[in-house]
């Protein structure tokens, strides 16, 4: 039969949600994701990366499995996941499980009560993972619960609420559960948190809906299978049903992509922008979808998902011995490191060799095995060949034919005189793909040590998987003994060398990892003999750690929080003081809360798609956007020339780019088109001729170099280079401190609504500051700004990068909206996202400092230099916030700071939590570490030695008068027993060459409000209707920090009503004028205090009625006054009061207090390293956080993890890569590693300090958005503790530098050991250039 007579159905029948769908012209290019989300109109599952990297789309699918007879329900990233492929199966979202309209889903109950989402953007996708979880597991264990959660991301919580509400799933008892009687008396005034007395049921899967029996029906049939086909704009995709029909088509379209998880062609597609015209899905053929043992090992069908082979192998290697199941036990291993769960149940085994990545997990393992591969084809039938050396033959190329297919893998058994490891290091261990992997087998002679064969594999060393074979040749007939282990490792040196450039980078790490893995396999090696008796313990030297995982990865995760009890006598509608759940949580754990691209499209509405620079510094020859605009539903290409009012916006840089770029990503023009598909692809038909400019500059040693510097800002205490001279010590260091991509989980995006009238223009925008963003659009647009309004409901997180950065697409889409009259909408990528909008400032810090031999710091200069890319932005105020926390809680009595602001060629870089605040108190721990090591004291003593004291003045002239850091230093050393685990660390340490532990203490002291005196103001609108409800309405926007509860329980305490009277529907400009942005984290303090004074004005004229009325009700008082025409509106405003903006930058003079108040906290952490891979566990962190007197507590909790989760990844995991051109490598989250669950530390404190509050904020409250993101350098200090125990082990004392962050890379080098130094770069490669700089 040839392929033409297959039967051809247009038709694509599945289930969504219960509902029967049948669509007959299914597209094989559109995904699950946009279908669900544009066609079927349920936007719960989010877009937040496109690339299967973040979990936000996550759906679960509803198969049914001939097999086992009964469904399968499975979770998904519906981003990737064709809509094609979804024929016959049930897909069930977000919607589907729970409404607040009819009943919540029990996950959604939970997570909701638990805190477990900010900005709820994130939140579907993890409810869906939870949810398909249960679906197969009842009562899952918290191992269960970390592996499905392996796949989802949360920007926001920090993760310990989600883990924290998921837990109770693990309990089986239901009503009985411990923790339902277990009431904890409250002790001095603290409460534990969580919810103690919460009564939760055992989940019930009897209630879930059940697999629509049409599909059941069709499931048995097997008359009702047949191949399909799908023709779309540009793809046609095959389904055959035999591998007949198979091998046909693959010989009529050799070209044909075989695709079966999507989870390589689909990124290739969308995300690299190829174009595969002709796609065949094997999904049905029988040959490539079974699993068996067979004598010899196992057989896996080609397009087996990986959750299906782990299943599988699970289940053989529990029926057989040890020694026979090796590889199968590596393939498992390294099965549980394989992406997250949801790629893992859709990507085959097949895809995984045939995409022939160098970075492959599976190849190192089956070429090192020699696995067989039968191939398939249509001219030559079945052939089996053994994977080895030959098999790779270039990147991602194999040696087959065009027109064959994998049918099946043959995994071996193995015998006892086997042994087999595999080994992985990635930059964050869970769901990352490899810097370097590696197999290694050795077979010996029966019953001896004498080697038969070794077979050595790697990942990550070239541009395919291979094979050491050099090395392999000459080990033959050798003993396993230390004379061998020294000699491989050097033949390893010899024989996989890396140049300077390598595409990758890290090539030194990369080196130094491939002897490291060896000399861990040698020593399982060891181990497995001495188990089989080939070899004595006493003849031995092993040493168990080097194999081992860290001891702290098997810890059970336990938690607290502790706060201040409210007062008893405190009326019970009042919630200040109370930790209430974010009011927004039961939408968005049930997807019902809506987000800008959420929003219905408008009639007549098009979709705008930027084009931007692909060089960091040109001259713009040409643009020529025809052949775009030639392309199917592109209506327009907008440009400068259409933009009617200012295209240059100062600071802001210009809406687009005139005559010349600087920077990869600089916006040049935009498509505007019918649908975003059409936008994205007609964007990439934009020619552009570019005339390179010199220099270009990348990083802040070019900057420096070509002396690039936009600004300078000075500030000064007492006369430092006077005092170097009455110093014991005077020394000088660098210190670095890298950039933080936002990765807020809802990409920036905005729609532009032009009206009919007077140049009005409405837009929707995801942005923190709808008043900036009102400002931009009128100037671009030549109108008045009272002809714009800007509207935001709520952001899917913000963290600074929606503060100033919304303008690189609310200006062209307002510039869009009036050339064509028509709504734009436009969403950024996360790809564009993360290329255009740049993030936290890298920092550079040049310092001499001058100290007495007790430890007494008492004169500091620092060169502060921070990289502001190619426009101003907010860099400005960036630098004058870390020049003001250059002393972070340090009193140095001379002390001169100079902040450098370097202009560059790339994206500008923005606002990001703490404003350039952490990175110089990150910068002040590393001279006081540089202190502390230089007189071989303990850091927390020169820590204590010099912290400030009430009366003292601050570096920004502040005089102290409440320092709380003190106090909050002394109980966390107190919670965290820190002495004592001190004393076991270094005793740990006396024992553990290759595993290290480190502990630190950090201080902090963060000062609240704007930089910047006149943004210091709030403003707000109470508005109250005769039925007493009341709409309020005021300048910040929530974006998961909680302020809009904040603020509603504010004007309940003020009104004396109950917060479920009181709504918050937007933040506008048209409500609240020139509000300042929402950021600086002192939004609650300056509305709260508008709304406060709103609601006081009212309650004011409402008193004399209240007075000769005592009794009756709110709404009955309401009504009185309106009948007696007293007015129910006020508006409230706000200024912080004693502040001064006299601060000379030039001479670095100040006079007054910058700010209005001072937030302090303290945090201990503890670390274990392995020192051979630079791996790290984050064993315990306690916290102590001075908030005041928290307004909710539960929130401020949230804000503290989230912010340690933030600050976490800025010193360990996020690592922004430029190539030295200019592009941002480091671009989604397959390439950005964010932390994600299994990073959150084993164990994890916060406590709120007691009796704290402050009259300077609102009901004594404190801010609490940005201050606690520093004290996650508490994990950096305690790694480089770690660091200097290997290093004292390794021979070398005194002081070293870690910059910040610590990755697995920079720690694997700090270590400094043998394996490190013999991967040192040759003298042959000096003058290359490395593959990536650090900017
Ligand atoms: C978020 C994410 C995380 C990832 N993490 C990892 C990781 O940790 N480790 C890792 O190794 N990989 C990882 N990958 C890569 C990818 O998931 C794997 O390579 C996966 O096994 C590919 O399978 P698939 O079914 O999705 O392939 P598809 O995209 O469906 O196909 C991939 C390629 O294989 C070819 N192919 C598939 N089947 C056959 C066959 N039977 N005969 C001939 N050619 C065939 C296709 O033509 C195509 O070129 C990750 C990918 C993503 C998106
Ligand atoms: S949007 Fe699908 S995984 Fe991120
Ligand atoms: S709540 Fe998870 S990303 Fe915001």
């Amino acid at each position: 039969m040839s392929s033409n007579q297959l039967a051809i159905s247009d038709s694509l029948i599945f289930y969504v949600n219960g509902k029967k769908i049948v669509e007959k012209n299914a597209d094989p290019e559109t995904t699950l994701l946009t279908y669900l989300r544009n066609n079927l109109r349920l936007t719960g599952s989010k877009l937040g990366c496109g690339e299967g990297g973040c979990g936000a789309c996550t759906v679960m699918i509803s198969k049914w499995d001939g097999r086992n007879g009964k469904p399968r329900h499975f979770a998904v990233n519906a981003c990737l996941a064709p809509l094609v492929s979804v024929n016959k199966c049930a897909v069930t979202t977000v919607e589907g499980i729970g409404s607040t309209k009819t009943k919540l889903h029990e996950i959604q109950e939970r997570l909701a009560k638990f805190h477990g989402s900010q900005c709820g953007f994130c939140t579907p996708g993890i409810v869906m993972s939870m949810y398909a979880l249960l679906r197969n597991k009842q009562i899952p264990s918290l191992k269960d619960i970390d592996t499905c959660m392996q796949g989802n991301l949360c920007r926001c919580t920090g993760y310990r609420p989600i883990i924290a509400g998921f837990e109770t799933f693990t309990c089986a008892m239901g009503k009985n559960c411990c923790k339902i009687d277990k009431k904890i008396k409250p002790t001095e005034q603290q409460i534990e948190a969580e919810h103690t007395d919460t009564k939760w049921q055992a989940y019930d899967d009897s209630q879930e809906p059940i697999f629509p029996p049409e599909l059941m029906l069709s499931g048995k049939l097997k008359s009702s299978f047949r191949s399909l086909k799908y023709v779309g704009e540009n793809v046609t995709w095959h389904q055959p049903t035999n591998l007949q029909q198979l091998l046909l088509l693959k010989n009529e379209h050799p070209e044909a992509k075989i695709v079966v998880g999507n989870t390589e062609v689909g990124i290739e597609m969308h995300i690299k922008g190829r174009n595969y015209s002709q796609i065949i899905s094997p999904t049905n053929v029988k040959e490539l979808n079974c699993m068996e043992e067979i004598d010899e090992g196992v057989s896996i069908g080609a397009a087996c998902s990986l959750s299906d082979v782990e299943q599988f192998l699970k289940s053989v290697s529990k029926k057989r011995r040890k020694q026979e199941t090796q590889v199968i036990c590596s393939i498992l291993e390294m099965l549980e490191l394989f992406a997250g769960m949801q790629i893992r149940n859709v990507a085959c085994i097949g895809g995984n060799i045939m995409t022939a990545s160098p970075i492959s997990d599976l190849n190192p393992i089956l070429l090192a095995v020699g696995a067989k591969l039968t191939f398939a084809s249509s001219s030559s039938g079945l052939r089996e060949i053994q994977m080895d050396e030959n098999f790779f033959i270039g990147y991602r190329k194999t040696n087959t034919r065009k027109d064959e297919i994998l049918i099946s893998i043959k995994i071996p058994f193995l015998t006892e005189d086997d042994v087999m490891k595999a080994f992985k290091q990635s930059k964050r261990k869970e769901d990352d793909i490899a810097i370097v992997n590696s197999a290694m087998h050795v077979a010996f002679e029966p019953g001896t040590k004498t080697i038969k064969k070794l077979s050595i594999a790697f990942g990550g060393m070239a541009a395919i998987t291979n094979a050491a074979k050099q090395t392999m040749k000459r080990v033959v007939g050798r003993s396993w003994d230390e004379r061998l282990l020294h000699d491989v490792c050097s033949w390893l040196n010899e024989e996989m060398k890396l140049s300077l450039d390598a595409p990758g980078g890290m090539v030194r790490y990369r080196r130094a990892l491939v002897t490291s893995f060896f000399f861990k396999f040698y020593h399982y090696t060891l181990e497995a003999l001495l188990e089989n008796g080939v070899v004595q313990v006493e003849n031995i030297n092993i040493s168990r750690e080097i194999i081992g995982d860290l001891t702290a990865e098997n810890e059970q995760f336990t938690s607290t929080q502790t706060w201040q009890e409210v007062p008893e006598d405190q009326d019970t509608y009042d919630t200040i003081g109370r930790p209430i759940p974010h009011l927004s949580g039961l939408k968005q754990v049930t997807g019902e809360a809506q987000y800008i691209d959420d929003i219905p499209p408008y009639r007549e509405e098009l979709h705008m798609v930027l084009v931007y620079s692909t060089r960091a510094h040109a001259k713009i020859i040409n643009v020529d956007p025809t052949p775009a605009l030639e392309y199917t539903g592109v209506v327009s290409f907008v440009d400068k020339n259409d933009v009617i009012g200012k295209n240059d916006l100062g600071m802001y840089g210009e809406v687009f780019a005139d005559g010349k770029v600087s920077c990869v990503g600089h916006v040049i023009g935009a498509i505007v088109a019918d649908t975003q598909a059409h936008a994205i692809k007609a964007s990439r038909m934009v020619k552009i001729t570019y005339e390179d400019i010199l220099p270009r500059i990348i990083t802040i040693d070019d900057a420096i170099l070509h002396n690039s510097f936009s600004s300078t800002i000075k500030l000064n205490k007492g006369n430092a280079e006077e005092e170097f001279k009455n110093c014991d010590n005077v020394i000088e260091d660098e210190a670095r401190v890298g950039g933080q991509e936002h990765f807020y989980m809802e990409t920036q995006c905005c729609i532009a609504i032009p009206k009919n009238e007077d140049g009005e223009m409405e837009v929707f925008s995801s942005c923190q500051h709808p008043t900036g963003l009102q400002s931009m659009a009128a100037t671009c647009l030549g109108v008045q700004r009272n002809k714009v309004t800007v509207r935001t409901k709520r952001l899917g997180g913000g963290f600074g990068g929606k503060e100033s950065r919304f303008g690189v697409i609310s200006n062209p889409a307002v510039t869009a909206a009036r050339k064509l009259g028509k709504p734009i909408r436009c969403v950024l990528t996360r790809q564009e996202d993360m290329q255009i909008t740049g993030g936290r400032h890298p920092f550079l810090a040049k310092y001499k400092i001058g100290f007495d031999n007790d430890g007494r710091i008492k004169a500091l200069k620092i060169d502060l230099y921070s990289n502001g890319g190619n426009s101003d932005d907010l860099s400005y105020g960036v630098m004058t916030r870390a020049v003001t926390h250059a002393d972070n809680c340090y009193n140095v009595p001379h002390m001169e700071v100079t902040g450098r602001i370097c202009r560059t060629n790339i994206a500008s870089n923005t606002a990001f939590r703490g404003f350039g605040g952490p990175q110089s108190m990150i910068i002040s721990e590393s001279w006081i570490t540089k202190v502390a090591e230089t007189l071989n004291m303990d850091p927390e003593m020169v820590r204590a030695f010099n912290m400030y004291t009430d009366g003292d003045k601050v570096l920004h002239g502040s005089i102290l008068k409440q320092f709380k850091a003190k106090r909050c230093w002394e109980e966390c050393l107190d919670k965290s027993n820190f002495h004592n685990t001190q004393k076991e660390i270094r005793e740990f340490n006396k024992t553990s060459r290759w595993k290290k532990r480190g502990i630190a203490c950090i201080p902090s002291k963060y000062s609240v409000g704007f930089g910047l005196k006149h943004l210091n103001q709030g403003c707000a609108l109470v508005l109250i209707y005769t039925d007493g409800t009341v709409l309020l309405s005021h300048g910040g926007t929530e974006m998961g920090q909680g302020l809009d509860t904040k603020m509603v329980q504010v004007a309940s305490r003020s009104l004396g009503v109950p917060i479920d009277i009181i709504h918050i529907s937007e933040c506008s400009t048209s409500s609240v004028p020139n509000a300042s942005p929402t950021a600086a984290s002192t939004s609650s303090d300056i509305n709260g205090m508008a709304i406060k004074e709103a609601c006081d004005k009212i309650m004011s004229r409402l008193q004399p009625l209240r007075k000769s009325h005592p009794n009756i009700t709110w709404v009955e008082l309401i009504n009185k006054a309106y009948m007696e025409r007293i007015s129910l509106s006020a508006t409230g405003f706000y200024r912080t009061p004693g502040l001064t903006d006299e601060w000379n930058h030039k001479t670095g003079t100040v006079s007054g207090d910058m700010f209005s108040y001072l937030a302090y906290g303290a945090a201990v952490s503890q670390v274990e390293i392995d020192v051979l891979t630079g791996h790290h566990v984050v064993l315990k962190t306690d916290l102590v956080v001075d908030v005041g007197n928290s307004l909710n507590p539960a929130i401020d909790v949230g804000q503290i993890e989230g912010a340690f989760a933030q600050g976490y990844g800025l010193v360990t995991l996020e690592e922004m890569l430029h190539s030295p051109s200019g592009h941002l490598w480091t671009v989604g989250p397959g390439a950005y590693k964010i932390p994600g669950f299994a990073n959150t530390p084993k164990h994890f404190n916060v406590h709120l300090l007691r009796s704290c509050p402050n009259e300077k904020a609102i009901y004594s409250s404190k801010a609490v958005g940005e201050p606690p993101l520093f004290l996650a350098s508490s994990v950096l200090y305690a790694i480089k503790d770690a660091i200097k125990s290997a290093r004292v082990d390794a021979g070398m004392t005194g002081a070293f530098r870690l910059d910040s962050p610590a990755t697995a890379e920079r720690i694997r080098l700090a270590c400094e050991d043998d394996f490190v130094r013999k991967a040192k770069p040759t003298e042959d490669e000096n003058g290359l250039q490395a593959w990536a700089v650090r900017a």
